[in-house]
């Protein structure tokens, strides 16, 4: 949902930006733009399309000067024409604005200012700033940005240059994320840790309500009233060749083949000989024994994770355990109060429902606990407890790496849970980690069937095109699955929609014959989970209804498995043996290499799909 950036220093702000910006492209590409002061004129450089765009324009016409603010946008308010995209200037032309979020009182503002005489050029609600910060401005950039943002409704994280003020950035935000990179005599300002990795690891998270001013020398935070602010800098563990492709195609192939690794690294970081140790916790032990409920809440991916963490907590801890999608969390009246723990799980730790999700449950009085990636993001700061899943960035668009880590993260918490509530045993809890390792070499091993490009699922996938084509696009996709990997057969369709474009449902095998069955002809393709589990032969069944009716099936099945194979079955996918407990985390690979080979076959931007963004930080 759009990515700012600001850099103050020695360096070519230009070339500064656009690299951070590459960085930040996964928050919204339709649009971009940068502002830079040289020699006492604000230059402007804005160019509808992706990034590459405008950074072919700026080989063309190269813009001077050594600071300077940058902008990749998804558009919500205005069509992201050349226009609307950002920086958004004041009448002077003297002060430029980059903004991620919606200024929800925009209308009435921008009345307001054409009545006192401004000119507006856009069709934007960001625009209202430049304009508002022009009426207060008095020489100093940070007050007249502090009394215009006091006037904002909704959600800003903001990055603003005056010319009068040329090696100076101010940056205010509120429920949009915005961190200060500190340098050696520059600094910077971003919405995320990647767009300024290259340069400094050193960041300093800003609050709610606060404005930061950069300077090459010098930072300076006060809060909306004008207080000075103390914040010591934090140090992120993230490297810059994790946010590179390496070799791979798409950033998306590179984090799924990094699953093995991120899941034995949490698994490092996280266990104390046969204990589960969460450091940064910071929630008491007795909590954990004396709650009665759990509700997970969470978006997207988060989603499909949050609903395996259900079967897993209730089956060993035998606690209840809801999950709801954010959005709709937050505008019911949830049930929840102190003897709720309630979870969190957001790989951004931005996301906007989520937050106000987690707000709401605070309200009730609920212990909350956050589930992230990003460290100091919004979610993670403001929850009671956090744990970071240690994923380490991801930038594809489509997630992966997180879900595998938000999984591996979600047993962890089960077994700590159990163990402290006496429900697992010290020598079940060995056990249990054991398979867990074990899943974790297990999905190591499987990816390597998969490293050549022209692997079964990639000709699987150009079949289906072919088919696709054939039907005149009708074909559609079905997945089906049970119990512990229902969640997944969520996830395996929703991977297809954001990235393939194709309808793609998920259904829990079971209710196939309650509705879905009537889908059912020589059309819709169906994956069917069909691993040795507990429901392996209701899963058998659900096959044969579905090849009875025409159905074409792609069947995931535990290697060895004759019966399936036996059954004349269309695609066969085979996963190691594994414990049924543990087989999502492996499960989840070939479904999202389904995905990602099937957005190949139809040469779609596989990390960069249409109307998506990574950070949802609009409601
Ligand atoms: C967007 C992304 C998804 C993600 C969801 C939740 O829709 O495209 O990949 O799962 O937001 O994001 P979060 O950062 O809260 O996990």
């Amino acid at each position: 949902m759009c990515g700012i950036i600001g850099y103050t220093g020695k360096k070519s702000a230009a070339k500064t930006l656009i690299n951070g910006l590459h960085r930040l492209e996964y928050r919204g590409y339709d649009s971009s733009g940068m502002a830079v002061v040289y020699d006492g004129i604000i230059s402007l450089s804005k160019k509808p399309g992706k990034l590459h765009v405008l950074t072919d324009e700026l080989k063309r016409f190269p813009l001077e000067g050594n600071t300077g603010v940058g902008h990749v946008r998804w558009a919500t308010h205005g069509v992201p024409n050349e226009i609307n995209a950002h920086p958004h200037l004041d009448c002077k032309g003297q002060i430029a604005v980059v903004h991620n979020g919606i200024i929800e009182n925009h209308q009435a503002l921008k009345k307001r200012l054409i009545r006192e005489g401004h000119k507006f050029t856009s069709d934007t609600d960001t625009e209202v700033i430049p304009h508002l910060i022009e009426k207060y401005y008095k020489g100093n950039l940070l007050e007249a940005t502090r009394r215009a943002t006091a006037l904002l409704k909704g959600s800003y994280a903001i990055c603003c240059l005056h010319s009068a003020e040329p090696s100076r950035i101010v940056g205010a935000r509120c429920d949009s994320p915005l961190i200060i990179g500190v340098g050696e005599k520059e600094n910077f300002l971003a919405s995320d840790a990647p767009a300024i990795l290259d340069h400094t690891k050193k960041v300093i998270f800003l609050s709610n309500l606060e404005l930061a001013e950069i300077s090459p020398e010098a930072i300076n935070i006060i809060d909306y009233k004008g207080r000075k602010i103390y914040r010591k800098p934090a140090h992120i563990k993230w490297d810059i060749s994790q946010a590179e492709k390496s070799g791979f195609k798409h950033f998306m192939l590179k984090e799924i083949f990094e699953q093995p690794e991120v899941i034995k690294n949490i698994l490092k970081e996280r266990l104390k000989g046969n204990r589960v140790h969460f450091e940064e916790l910071a929630i008491k032990e007795n909590l954990f024994r004396n709650i009665k409920n759990v509700v997970i809440v969470a978006c997207g991916t988060a989603y499909h994770a949050s609903l395996t963490g259900k079967y897993m907590m209730e089956e060993l801890i035998r606690i209840p355990v809801w999950v709801d999608t954010s959005s709709e969390f937050r505008y019911r009246k949830p049930i929840v109060n102190k003897n709720t723990l309630t979870i969190l799980i957001s790989q951004s730790g931005e996301t906007a429902d989520t937050l106000h999700a987690l707000r709401e449950a605070k309200k009730e009085g609920a212990k909350t606990l956050a589930i992230c990636n990003v460290l100091g993001s919004s979610i993670a700061r403001e929850a009671d407890g956090v744990i970071y899943t240690h994923a380490g960035p991801e930038i594809a668009v489509a997630s992966t790496k997180a879900y595998t880590a938000q999984l591996t993260t979600l047993y962890l918490l089960t077994f700590y849970m159990g163990y402290l509530r006496r429900a697992i045993s010290g020598t079940e809890n060995a056990r249990l980690l054991n398979e867990l390792k074990k899943a974790a070499r297990l999905s190591k091993l499987m990816l390597e069937g998969f490293k050549n490009s022209d692997n079964k699922i990639a000709k699987y996938a150009r079949d289906f095109r072919k088919y696709y084509l054939k039907k005149h696009n009708k074909s559609t996709f079905l997945y089906l699955a049970r119990n512990i990997n229902y969640p997944n057969a969520l996830e395996g369709a929703l991977k297809l929609k954001e990235i393939s474009y194709i309808a793609a449902e998920g259904y829990p095998a079971g209710e196939m014959k309650h509705g879905p069955i009537a889908l059912i002809d020589e059309n819709p393709w169906v994956v069917c989970v069909a691993t040795k589990a507990k429901v392996y032969e209701k899963m058998l069944t659900n096959i044969q209804e579905v090849k009875a009716r025409g159905g074409i099936i792609i069947a995931i099945v535990t290697k060895g498995d004759d019966r399936v194979v036996s059954q004349n079955i269309n695609y066969i996918i085979e996963i190691p043996e594994i414990d049924d407990f543990f087989s999502p985390i492996v499960v989840v690979i070939p479904l999202q290499l389904l995905a990602y080979y099937v957005a190949r076959e139809f040469g779609y931007d596989i990390d960069q799909p249409r109307n998506l963004a990574k950070s949802v930080t609009v409601e």
